[in-house]
């Protein structure tokens, strides 16, 4: 599903942050993405989601290669991945509810279609009664399940999440990480970056780690 050959980045010239990267997450599969700050996990997620291309080496998506693909290939393909960024990147306009409704709306779907899907897991985030809320009137860890609601609610094929659970405390961190566990057993690949040693602990999924600019697969915790 998602696999790198060879993939080098760099954003000046000083030095590689990520070198001779080869990777390979085959579908349905779940991953915990560790290392310590700095290390290049936001870097080589955003190789993943296509916000980056590789400086080297070949990243290849549900089975395409993208370094061969047009722009317009490569937005519909981001379109299948829902990503959570670190920085939650919330529209500070639009309410709650808006928010995780808007990729559906852009894609064009009935509201009658996901209205009551997008309620039910605000409710499952605990966000049910800030529907109407601005991100401006949110906690940290209230954004950060906005940015999950909103990256789940299309149910993309690939989940890449970065920090989800770094603002909330540990019980909604679990909460967190099993909804995506329950979207995994319904097939969608998940990657989700962390520095939270609780995670790959308690859930035993195999761990990718970064450290200087090298990748090692390690089993589960
Ligand atoms: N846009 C950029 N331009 C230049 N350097 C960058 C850029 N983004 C990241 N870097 C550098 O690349 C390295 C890896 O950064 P990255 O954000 O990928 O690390 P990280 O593992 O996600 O760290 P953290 O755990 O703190 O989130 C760092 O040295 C960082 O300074
Ligand atoms: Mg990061």
């Amino acid at each position: 599903m998602i696999r790198m050959d060879n993939v080098s980045l760099r954003y000046d010239s000083r030095r590689d942050v990520l070198t001779n990267i080869a990777l390979d997450i085959p579908q349905g599969s779940f991953r915990f993405l560790t290392g310590p700050s700095g290390a290049g996990k936001t870097s080589l997620l955003k190789l993943i989601f296509l916000a980056h291309r590789p400086s080297g080496g070949r990243v290849t998506l549900m089975g395409q290669d993208t370094t061969q693909l047009s722009r317009k290939k490569l937005a519909l393909m981001r379109r299948q991945i829902g990503v959570v960024f670190q920085d939650f990147r919330l529209i500070e306009h639009l309410s709650v509810y808006d928010n995780v409704t808007l990729p559906l709306r852009i894609a064009g779907q009935r509201p009658s279609s996901w209205h009551d899907n997008a309620v039910e897991l605000l409710n499952w985030v605990g966000l049910g009664d800030r529907l109407s809320a601005l991100p401006a009137t949110l906690s940290g860890g209230e954004k950060q399940r906005v940015a999950i609601a909103r990256a789940v609610m299309t149910r993309p094929k690939i989940i890449i999440a970065d920090e989800p659970t770094g603002n909330v405390d540990p019980e909604m961190g679990e909460r967190l990480v099993r909804l995506l566990v329950e979207l995994n057993k319904m097939g969608t690949t998940i990657v989700i970056a962390t520095h939270d040693k609780l995670l790959w602990e308690n859930f035993e999924f195999p761990r990718l780690h970064l450290e200087d600019g090298q990748l090692t697969e390690l089993g589960a915790a």
